[in-house]
């Protein structure tokens, strides 16, 4: 939520109802704001604990108060009941006497852990909901409870849920708002039933068990002899066991329903693993065992705001930039992470495959991290990743379950149009979604194709994700003309065509990436290939198979073009995967005049390995030759950063995938050399780009947008090496989806990189 004006109208009258934890916390954190030092408001408690109200006046957290609400209530501006939600009822019937009594507007505000209940409770109370309360939940507290525990920072950085109801009155919500936003915490939204069903799992739910597993341990040993053994997972599983009864018998009375459907779906899960226990069966144990780890793990990085997808979706308030100073040289020797497409496609492979399979350099970006994690949701038994390394637990082609909501593949196309083709096959439906850049690419090219071939596939207008993807359809083979030269296209049908009945041929208007070929080859599924045609026959079974991801030669790029654009440097990129479908960036920079060797040439796990060692050379503008335009489909955006460093121009054409990439590709690199004063003009199907060459800085500094597209941020960034003037490189975030530890790499090799991180208005 955009922070709103952060401040309380002067003399305000607040009135704690319920001096404990929350409340006195509240009037603790408010007072640290300044209320009540020169804006001549007060801060009231009312309490029936009379020593509660003294303490809390001694802390300083209150200025007076009273056991009776007609000692204080009278012109009231602001009133928080922080009760426990089952005494609100006689709270909110007294409270209803003294309206007329209040101050003209006053808000009333409530601190309650259930909605539904307090609003019900509201409306029977005051005949009717009042358009001037605002429901509120601060997701906030200790074990500890009473005013003496009331702590100022309490909600520092902690979530607020309000809920306001369809006659919630603006400016109350405003000021509720501000109220929570002074004392520290972060305002959201939501509305009540969503509130109470997403609180009984993330907040009652483990309230619950904490009680229980206590409760269970103490009852089977009377002098609770057990408890000297126990270690710190006890001290962390059971803290909240310690919490204050009272609040959490009225928040299970209060949100009955929504806790018991929790407890059912937990108890469906605890049974699944007691069964496993039961029967010794290790891959099912590892398999929940590693997607909970996961999960804590993405929850972990999503508190800290450290994945792209947290940062995804903080991005309303939250931005990540880059800033490059021009100057310095690239060099040293580095070997950047592993390749992208053949790292989704070894989880996937090895998911359906019968037997283990160990991946080794495996890239643990966001987009395959995201595959492995569908798998995962899938009833596939994944470890790792750690380090790169991976082993995956085969399932056969017939052994996925049914994942029980959306698959979510974030930035990855690879991974939806991929997974298409394999889900098609499934006895189960599905449903993939990915973020929103991801919404706006056509996945029409594969639906069509996989209906051709009896799947049954729905897609958002203009066949836009999501997709839905109907199961148990018997498929058949299919003889496939692609109207575009795109692997994941063809990748998706050969994947289809494994559970179709019959052949599948697929023909390519141009050689595409072959990574999928020569794996299932790997894996003991026979593709063959003719001239521009590849098939396979259904039926067919996958067998394990080691895997060593070679470097990606797509994130390589961003350092060769870096080393080839800037005088002075000199540069080894180690084990970089050559696949010959791939090396189109390689031909270029060459036909360019770049001084690219390939150095300890080898063959790792069926795909071409090599160094790259790069060095400095004067480039000239070239005409991009066509036939090399899929074999370099990833490297236009680092490659126009080198025709802008090149002498003439250069020209690109029969190039409209770059269209429809993570972003436009055309667009947003012609827009961004733009604003950096580099001369260019954008075709439908293609660029022109004129560059000045020469060692003296070739184009301006500024601010560019990515366009939410990792490559033109690094493309951009690789830029400032030779602007006159900073380049600044907006939303960034990104860049995780395929190159994490790109910022340290970028500065071990010479670049001038700071990342700033800030929060928009
Ligand atoms: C990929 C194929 C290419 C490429 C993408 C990865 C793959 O997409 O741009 O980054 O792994 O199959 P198209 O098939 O759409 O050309």
């Amino acid at each position: 939520m955009v922070r709103q004006d952060l401040s309380l109208p002067a003399a305000s009258r607040i009135l704690v109802v319920g001096l404990g934890l929350i409340g006195g916390s509240l009037a603790a954190a408010l007072r640290a704001a300044g209320v009540g030092q020169d804006d001549n408001s007060v801060i009231l408690a009312c309490d029936p604990n009379q020593d509660e109200i003294q303490r809390g006046i001694e802390m300083g957290l209150v200025d007076a108060g009273a056991t009776c609400l007609s000692e204080v209530v009278e012109g009231a501006t602001l009133i928080v009941l922080a009760v426990p939600v089952l005494a609100m009822r006689t709270v909110m019937q007294e409270l209803s006497r003294y309206l007329p009594q209040l101050a003209e507007r006053a808000v009333i505000t409530d601190v309650g852990s259930t909605k539904a209940a307090v609003r019900d409770i509201a409306i029977e109370a005051f005949g009717s909901l009042p358009p001037r309360l605002v429901l509120g939940h601060p997701i906030a507290g200790s074990e500890k409870s009473g005013v003496a525990a009331s702590d100022a920072e309490l909600y520092q950085s902690h979530k607020v849920i309000l809920t306001p109801c369809a006659n919630t009155e603006a400016d109350a919500l405003q000021r509720v708002s501000a109220m929570w936003q002074l004392a520290g915490a972060e305002v959201l939204s939501m509305d009540v039933e969503r509130h109470d069903q997403v609180l009984a799992r993330t907040s009652h739910l483990p309230h619950l068990l904490a009680f229980s597993l206590v409760d269970t341990l103490a009852r089977q040993d009377e002098r609770l002899e057990i408890f000297r053994y126990a270690a710190g997972g006890f001290r962390d599983f059971t803290r909240i066991a310690g919490s204050d009864p009272v609040m959490w018998r009225d928040v299970f009375t209060a949100n009955r329903e929504a806790v018991l459907d929790a407890l059912d779906d937990f108890e469906l899960g605890l049974k699944r693993l007691r069964q496993a226990v039961t029967h010794g069966d290790g891959d099912d144990m590892l398999a929940t065992f590693d997607r909970a780890r996961h999960a804590r793990h993405y929850f972990e990085s999503l508190l800290n705001q450290t994945s792209y997808q947290a940062e995804y979706q903080m991005q309303d308030n939250n931005s990540l930039r880059y800033r490059v100073a021009p100057g310095g040289s690239v060099s040293g020797r580095i070997r950047v992470p592993g390749d992208k497409s053949i790292s989704h496609r070894s989880i996937m492979l090895g998911a359906l495959s019968e037997g283990v399979t160990e991946v080794t350099g495996f890239l643990e970006g966001e987009d395959s991290l995201a595959t492995l994690q569908a798998f995962r949701e899938m009833g596939v038994a994944i470890e790792g990743p750690h380090q790169g390394r991976v082993v995956i637990h085969g399932v056969g082609m017939h052994g996925l379950q049914q994942p029980s909501g959306p698959l979510y593949v974030g930035n990855a196309g690879t991974a939806m149009r991929l997974f298409a083709g394999l889900l098609a096959g499934q006895a189960f439906d599905t449903e993939l979604t990915g973020d929103t850049s991801l919404t706006r690419r056509p996945m029409g090219r594969v639906a069509d194709p996989l209906r051709e071939m009896g799947a049954v596939v729905e897609t958002a207008e203009g066949g836009r994700p999501p997709l839905r993807i109907k199961g148990g359809q018997p498929l058949r083979g299919l003889d496939y003309d692609m109207p575009m030269a795109s692997a994941q296209v063809k990748s998706c049908l050969l994947l289809a065509g494994m559970y179709a009945a019959g052949e599948t041929r697929v023909r390519e208007p141009a050689p595409t990436r072959d990574h999928t070929e020569r794996m299932l080859n790997g894996f003991g599924y026979r593709v063959e290939r003719e001239g521009d045609t590849c098939w396979l026959q259904g039926g067919g079974k996958l067998t394990a198979a080691p895997i060593d991801v070679p470097s990606d030669i797509s994130s390589a790029t961003f350092f060769l073009v870096a080393a080839a654009i800037t005088p002075g440097s000199d540069l080894v990129l180690e084990h970089v995967g050559l696949n010959p479908t791939r090396i189109g960036v390689i031909n270029i920079l060459k036909a360019m005049g770049a001084d690219l060797r390939m150095e300890n040439s080898r063959e790792v796990g069926g795909e071409p390995v090599a160094d790259l060692h790069i060095r400095y050379a004067p480039l000239k503008g070239i005409e991009i030759p066509t036939d090399q335009v899929p074999l370099a489909i990833d490297e236009f955006p680092a490659l126009f950063i080198a025709a802008a460093n090149a002498e003439g121009v250069t020209r690109l054409r029969g190039a409209e995938e770059l269209r429809v990439k993570e972003s436009d590709r055309l667009q947003s690199m012609a827009d961004g050399m733009t604003i950096l004063g580099i001369e260019n003009t954008l075709f439908d199907d293609g660029i022109d780009i004129v560059g000045k060459g020469g060692e003296a800085p070739n184009y301006g500094g500024g601010r560019v947008q990515s366009h939410e597209d990792h490559r033109i941020a690094m493309a951009f960034t690789i830029a400032g090496l030779r602007a006159s003037a900073p380049i600044e490189v907006d939303d960034c975030a990104n860049v995780a989806t395929s190159f994490p530890g790109f910022v340290e790499l970028a500065r071990r090799v010479g670049l001038s990189l700071d990342e700033v991180r800030e929060e928009l208005e």
